[in-house]
């Protein structure tokens, strides 16, 4: 059986579509997880831009830096968010500036208003072939990390009838990552994980696809690149595995002899 039959859309970032044989397959909801600063929402950003190129209808929910943010972040790689957006390929759906007059905010931190925001920006946009991106989903279990599984798969139920393939970011955060936080992971057709290590007293960010249903995908972590005025690019895979780059044992016993029965996290 061949993949090729599978319509597949392409990251944008140089050197990663190779690594799940020629891009995402339509239609499917993918989680995109690391800690911070390894580059979760430029991988976002990228595969956000590609859609403006290929005329796709793309929708952005930014949660924890404001849509200005966004569309400087993305001027420094040469993508003209702010025109798509202009040219109505675009909407960004900011949740942290909560301005009364602006149509395109959420005035809640609530999975339904955020659905339905959704859906009003794909009607404003118009039919044919979406992309979605939530970043993050983790802000809508903020203070009831035990919603998260319910939560995600509330947003694939509802949203996968509306053309979309999406990105769902999810932080992983020391606090969220054995017990909880893998509320998107469970729900996903695919598994992206962005990671660091500090190696010869240089940060090193990797990302690992960790699945991808229908797909022949690479199993090794490969180092990324963040280059000011082009952006995100993939290195060759390395030879660590999983296991070199997970959480030492250590720390994962502090976390699950810290987690109460309510799914709080006690520091
Ligand atoms: N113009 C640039 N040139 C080079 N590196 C940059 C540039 N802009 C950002 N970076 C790097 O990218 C990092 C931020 O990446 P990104 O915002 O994608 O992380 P993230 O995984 O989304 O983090 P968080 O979970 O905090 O949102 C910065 O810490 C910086 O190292
Ligand atoms: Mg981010």
């Amino acid at each position: 059986m061949g993949t090729t039959n599978i319509e597949r859309l392409s990251t944008g970032i140089k050197g990663f579509d190779k690594l799940i044989s020629g891009g995402i397959p339509r239609g499917f909801f993918v989680a995109v997880v690391g800690e911070p600063g390894t580059g979760k929402t430029i991988f976002s950003l990228h595969y956000s831009w590609q859609g403006v190129k290929e005329n796709d209808k793309v929708i952005y929910v930014t949660t924890e830096e404001s849509r200005e943010s966004i569309i400087r972040q993305g001027k420094m790689f040469d993508m003209s968010l702010d025109e798509a957006v202009d040219n109505n390929k675009m909407v960004i759906i900011d949740a942290l500036m909560k301005s009364v007059n602006d149509e395109w905010t959420l005035n809640e931190t609530d999975i339904d208003e955020l659905i339905r925001k959704i859906i009003d920006a794909k009607k404003k946009l118009g039919y044919g072939r979406a992309r979605l991106v939530i970043d993050s989903m983790s802000t809508f279990w903020l203070d009831k990390p035990a919603m998260a599984r319910k939560y995600s798969y509330s947003v694939k139920r509802i949203l996968y009838k509306w053309n979309f393939t999406a990105l769902l970011v999810s932080q992983y955060a020391i606090t969220t990552s054995s017990a909880f936080g893998w509320g998107v992971e469970h729900v996903a057709d695919g598994i992206i994980r962005f990671g660091r290590r500090i190696s010869d007293g240089e940060l090193k960010r990797y990302v690992l696809v960790e699945k991808m249903r229908q797909t022949p995908h690479d199993l090794r972590i490969h180092f990324i690149e963040i280059q000011h005025g082009i952006g995100m690019k993939i290195t060759e895979g390395t030879n660590l595995r999983k296991e070199d780059i997970a959480l030492p044992e250590k720390v994962k016993e502090h976390m699950r002899n810290n987690i109460k029965i309510d799914g709080e996290y006690k520091p």
